[in-house]
């Protein structure tokens, strides 16, 4: 784990920790890293610690995510700032500062994405879990131990984003399919798409499902344009596994990352160890497999 990696503000699913583990598989120059399924574009940002590409691409269906991650790092000035004065708001409420949240979600709800907004909630939510109702409203309660990520914190993390990514990151809120549609040979794409588990929920206007053989068919795509790609899907917590395995007719090597105790397991009073699965695309293997050294690939399964 690199500690001084920063970030936005916390994100369910995020792979800040993993980050150091998955670019020991990356090459070491590459033309343009994209990020179809970005979230909170933890790869993006560690990898902008590195030389390894100088071009970012950061995509995300959730529109109103995309819009905050450009703000903060084309305005971070200006985000900080709407930010704190929007925080500090809360205090007005006493001790009933719960309810601030709940205002800022009902703001949020009835049509104001604004970047300001969407921080707050993540910032201030149950562990950083955007969930939306079938309707496609933010239905997610507010931390009420917690006040929310305060502006300071923020300013530190956003300046440090911003100096990583700005100038050098396009951002768009579209469909997986149409970032793979206009990759080309010499991009690497780091794809992370939702759960398994996650994805047969209603889809709505923030957050859409990924079928299996929907994903399945568009990988085929890019091994057909010789795209390299490395996928983060699913993985296994102790002896019980998560998701169903990429078919084998894709070529790609399957690696488990170690993710760390399950703090689930922990809870329940056993002690498990979570693996992350990687796979790493044909082509990527082909092309760079001087690069991925011989111990990391044995840890294929
Ligand atoms: C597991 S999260 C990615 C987390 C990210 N790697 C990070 O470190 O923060 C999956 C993301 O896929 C996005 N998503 C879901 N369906 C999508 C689609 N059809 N096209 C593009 N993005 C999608 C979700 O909004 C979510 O942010």
């Amino acid at each position: 784990m690199n500690g001084k990696t920063p970030h936005i503000v916390q994100y369910q699913g995020s792979k800040r920790i993993l980050a150091p583990q998955i670019m020991k598989y990356m090459p070491k120059r590459f033309n343009r890293l994209i990020e179809p399924f970005s979230g909170m574009a933890a790869i993006s940002i560690a990898v902008a610690q590195t030389k390894k590409t100088g071009l970012y691409y950061i995509n995300d269906l959730n529109a109103p995510l995309v819009n905050m991650l450009k703000a903060a790092v084309e305005y971070p000035d200006l985000l900080i700032e709407k930010y704190s004065a929007l925080w500090n708001k809360q205090f007005d409420y006493g001790l009933d500062h719960v309810r601030h949240f709940y205002d800022v979600r009902q703001q949020f709800n009835d049509g104001n994405e604004s970047p300001e907004i969407i921080l707050y909630l993540l910032a201030r939510c149950v562990k950083g879990a955007v969930r939306y109702s079938k309707e496609g409203k933010f239905n997610q309660s507010p931390d009420k131990r917690r006040h929310g990520t305060n502006p300071q914190n923020i300013k530190t993390n956003l300046c440090a984003v911003s100096k990583l990514l700005k100038g050098k990151s396009k951002f768009s809120a579209l469909d997986y399919r149409e970032i793979f549609a206009m990759s080309r040979p010499g991009d690497l794409l780091y794809l992370d798409p939702p759960y398994q588990g996650v994805s047969n929920k209603k889809d709505n206007r923030y957050f859409s499902g990924v079928s299996f053989v929907e994903f399945v068919s568009a990988l085929e795509s890019l091994n057909r344009k010789n795209v390299d790609f490395l996928i983060s899907y699913d993985g296994q917590c102790g002896s019980k596994e998560y998701g169903e395995d990429l078919p084998e007719g894709l070529g790609c090597r399957k690696i488990l990352l170690n993710a760390g105790i399950s703090s689930q397991a922990t809870l329940l009073g056993r002690e498990a160890t979570t693996y992350e699965a990687l796979y790493i695309s044909r082509n990527l293997l082909s092309s760079h497999e001087h690069v991925i050294p011989q111990e990391l690939m044995e840890a294929a399964v």
